[in-house]
């Protein structure tokens, strides 16, 4: 059974932790996009020409925990407006879609570029204020020395570049269920998810 959730949105507004809630409910793989423009990322940090390491990425590349810091967002922020970065990543992304078995996908272009025939297709989002918030509570849990205003700015200004470039911008799909975290619990924004997703399944039977 081919079966994809494509779920799209901005940093910090829920995706991934929707995703991964949607996929374990339907037993559904999940693969999380960015990280393969934060592989891409980090790989740039360490002195590698974007093309040339998007086309040579590697799945053990997206298992590094080094992956989650705010210099890496940005990296990859940056190479994911480069047009040949995003072409190289396209086959990996639609092989995983058409999965037996069902996939979900977060990123910004999964419901528009990757997978526009996707089954459901979610655009998961929150004020700026509020995913800069959640972000800085999460980095500073973590002992990452950041201030608040520091990653509103970040967020916005990861926004503002994933938001307009030129190739596969972050929009939403006509046919987006959009989902507004900003005053919503993670258990009400799963709920509702899981209730989208399972409504389409009883549509294709
Ligand atoms: O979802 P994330 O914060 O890990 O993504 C990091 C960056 O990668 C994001 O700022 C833009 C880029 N990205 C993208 O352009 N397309 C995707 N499908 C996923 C991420």
């Amino acid at each position: 059974m081919i079966f994809t959730v494509a779920i799209d949105g901005p940093a910090a507004a829920g995706k991934g932790t929707i995703s991964k809630a949607v996929a374990a409910h339907f037993g559904f793989a999940h693969l999380d996009t960015g990280l393969l423009y934060r592989a891409v990322g980090a790989k740039v940090l360490a002195g590698g020409e974007p093309v040339a390491v998007a086309r040579a990425l590697d799945p053990v590349d997206l298992e590094d925990d080094s992956l989650r810091t705010p210099a890496v967002a940005q990296a990859a922020s940056e190479v994911a407006v480069i047009a040949d970065v995003r072409s190289a990543l396209v086959d990996f992304q639609r092989k995983f879609a058409a999965r037996d078995g069902g996939a979900v996908l977060d990123g910004r272009d999964i419901g528009t570029v990757i997978c526009p025939d996707a089954a459901v297709k979610l655009f998961v989002t929150a004020s700026a204020e509020c995913r800069a918030d959640r972000r800085y509570k999460e980095l500073s849990g973590k002992g990452l020395d950041v201030t608040s205003e520091q990653v509103l700015a970040d967020v916005r200004e990861r926004d503002a570049r994933d938001s307009s470039r030129a190739t596969a911008p972050l929009i939403a799909a006509d046919d987006a269920v959009i989902i507004d975290t900003s005053d919503l619990t993670i258990d009400a924004a799963v709920a509702r998810a899981v209730a989208v997703v399972e409504a389409a399944k009883r549509a294709v039977g």
